[in-house]
């Protein structure tokens, strides 16, 4: 098939929050910007983001950033780059009133103003008392703001290939990223994308693990295309399972209900959160409540049949409050679970839900990586932002809020550094052929059909190795085993075919790249896991059970090539205040 070429200063892959963003202010600054996304881009997994984005932006109760940062800082377990979570936390109330002048219709308050809920480990005066600073649009905050990002995009006329699968990124010789290389998912055509300046933002990993919030589309297929380009991922280790998601189903229950007033109660109908955070209770750091809720079960305390799940109880807080700001919840635990809150409480059990690793980037979205022989510089014409991306603000673990506000701040200032790169590059470098053809080689290895293991049977095989050997508490011989597993399974793909119809469907093509992906993410996590020998933030090791700041203040890198782990320093330096040294992290 012949491949088509296209030209554009700056390409983004991925349509969600961050890609949008990125979009809408490059094409604003009259760069000539293409997005590309597997889906139309209102399916972009943004859309799913239910409670809120935070900012300190005063509504309610006293607030300030600097608070924010702190909590910001305190739960990441200290491992997060100071000097980015300044200036995310310093950037939040633009974010939020510039989506609010966008359009996004945010819930509000009697006086008119932005609607701003408590979520957990958020507080003011450094851990003093409760935070109210996650703005919400009652409990669909993300599909509020994907939409209207879109329309902004549409209205400045960003180019949008939508149902296109980006197969790699093509890099020359030097390590600079020349574009990407895609097919249309209709007609299986291939394009060749050349651009500048290439951002990723295509999310994150979620449906590595069986259970798990995560759209179907969140394969990780950014962050394998930075493993194949030589860049190593960052703290893959820390993934966030989030305390509520529906009893064996796994979708999201938002934070927000707790915020709202909900709480948890184990089979003895005990608020059992006061023991483990006796402070904010139900409002504690996500961490710490997953942990809690695995305990409770693990202990004999869980409810239902199997004693398998806790009860998340909404009932006092009465119809109109859960009909007004959680009508989103209220609707899936009425349709999986046939549960309406208003009267009942709803079955919940952790659920994977975001990872705080990703690519390796500065605070102006640049991927940063060891690049011939250096410790580390920007790769030339390649940015990251959004989940896929590791700023890393996150560290090992994210407070709920935080990543609507990620894909937000990094998203623009990925952009304006784009920008400034186009200045002083205006013209596009050779193409490097060699490259384009190796990409050509990925899409047409699936043209393979023939008697080989399936890639779905694959994926599904994995989802359940990483289920049981990597998941909330961790321990030394179950990782290795999950270690061995994935790289057992990772050479079972290698040989692995389409099935032996007379023709081949292009989804069934997507779906197999996807899971080489998922496996790249996959390998990456389960050895970042076992090697990291302490307990900080998600990762939390039977056999470490302490934070060890001395050996482990410090990030992971995973490279694919060597199939092995680098470390490098945390930026504790903010930019201009204070840094907040580690201390123990209670709630
Ligand atoms: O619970 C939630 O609404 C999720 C929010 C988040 O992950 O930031």
């Amino acid at each position: 098939m012949k491949l088509q070429r296209r030209r554009f200063d700056a390409l983004i892959i991925g349509a969600g929050g961050a890609g949008l963003r990125a979009a809408l202010q490059l094409t604003r600054a009259e760069t000539k910007a293409a997005v590309v996304s597997k889906v139309f881009p209102t399916r972009s997994h943004t859309v799913a983001a239910q409670g809120g984005v935070n900012a300190a932006l005063a509504n309610v109760v006293e607030d300030s950033w600097l608070w924010h940062m702190f909590d910001t800082v305190k739960g990441s377990d200290y491992l997060g780059d100071q000097d980015a979570i300044e200036y995310m936390c310093r950037a939040a109330p633009q974010a939020v009133y510039e989506l609010d002048h966008f359009g996004v219709p945010f819930s509000r308050l009697e006086d008119g103003a932005i609607y701003q809920r408590a979520f957990g480990g958020q507080s003011r005066r450094f851990g003093a008392e409760q935070a109210v600073r996650t703005c919400a649009a009652a409990d669909r905050t993300g599909h509020a703001i994907l939409h209207s990002l879109y329309q902004q995009n549409i209205r400045a006329k960003t180019h949008f290939f939508d149902e296109y699968f980006v197969v790699d990124l093509i890099r020359d010789a030097e390590g600079a990223i020349l574009g990407a290389l895609a097919f249309s998912i209709e007609t299986g055509e291939p394009i060749l994308i050349e651009s500048k300046a290439t951002l990723l933002a295509t999310g994150g990993v979620g449906q590595v693990y069986r259970t798990n919030t995560n759209a179907l589309i969140n394969t990780g297929d950014g962050l394998a295309m930075a493993l194949r380009a030589g860049v190593p991922l960052q703290d893959m280790e820390f993934v966030q399972f989030h305390p509520t998601g529906i009893a064996g189903r796994g979708m999201l229950i938002t934070e927000g209900a707790r915020g709202e007033g909900g709480y948890l109660v184990n089979s003895e109908g005990e608020r059992f959160m006061e023991r483990y955070a006796p402070h904010v209770k139900d409002l504690a750091s996500r961490d710490v409540v997953s942990r809690a809720i695995y305990t409770e079960v693990k202990e004999g305390r869980g409810c239902g049949p199997n004693k398998d799940y806790v009860l998340l109880k909404l009932d006092h807080l009465g119809a109109e409050v859960i009909k007004s700001r959680l009508p989103g919840i209220r609707e899936l635990s009425m349709t999986f679970m046939h549960v309406d809150p208003i009267e009942q409480p709803i079955p919940v059990y952790p659920t994977a839900h975001y990872m705080m690793g990703g690519i390796p980037t500065n605070r102006h979205g640049q991927v940063v990586a060891p690049l011939r022989e250096t410790p580390e510089e920007p790769v030339p014409g390649l940015y990251a932002a959004g989940e896929c991306a590791c700023v890393s603000v996150h560290g090992a673990n994210r407070l709920g809020g935080n990543s609507l506000l990620d894909i937000l701040v990094f998203g623009r200032a990925a952009a304006n550094h784009m920008i400034g790169f186009l200045g002083e590059h205006p013209h596009h470098r050779p193409m490097d052929e060699a490259a384009v053809d190796a990409a050509m080689a990925r899409l047409a290895r699936w043209d393979d059909k023939g008697d080989g293991e399936r890639p779905e049977a694959l994926r599904t095989e994995l989802k359940k190795i990483m289920e049981d050997h990597v998941g909330v508490f961790r321990e030394r011989e179950r990782l290795a085993e999950g270690v061995d597993k994935v790289r057992e399974i990772a050479q079972r793909m290698r040989h692995s075919t389409l099935r032996d119809h007379s023709r081949i469907f292009n989804t069934a093509r997507v779906e197999a790249m996807e899971t080489e992906n998922m496996i790249d993410c996959a390998l990456a996590t389960s050895l970042s896991a076992l090697k990291r020998e302490e307990s900080r933030g998600a990762h939390s090791r039977v056999d470490y059970p302490q934070r060890d700041d001395e050996r482990w203040m410090k990030h992971s890198l995973y490279f694919l090539a060597t199939d092995s782990m680098d470390y490098k320093p945390v930026r504790t330096r903010p930019l201009t205040v204070e840094p907040f040294p580690p201390k123990e992290r209670v709630y």
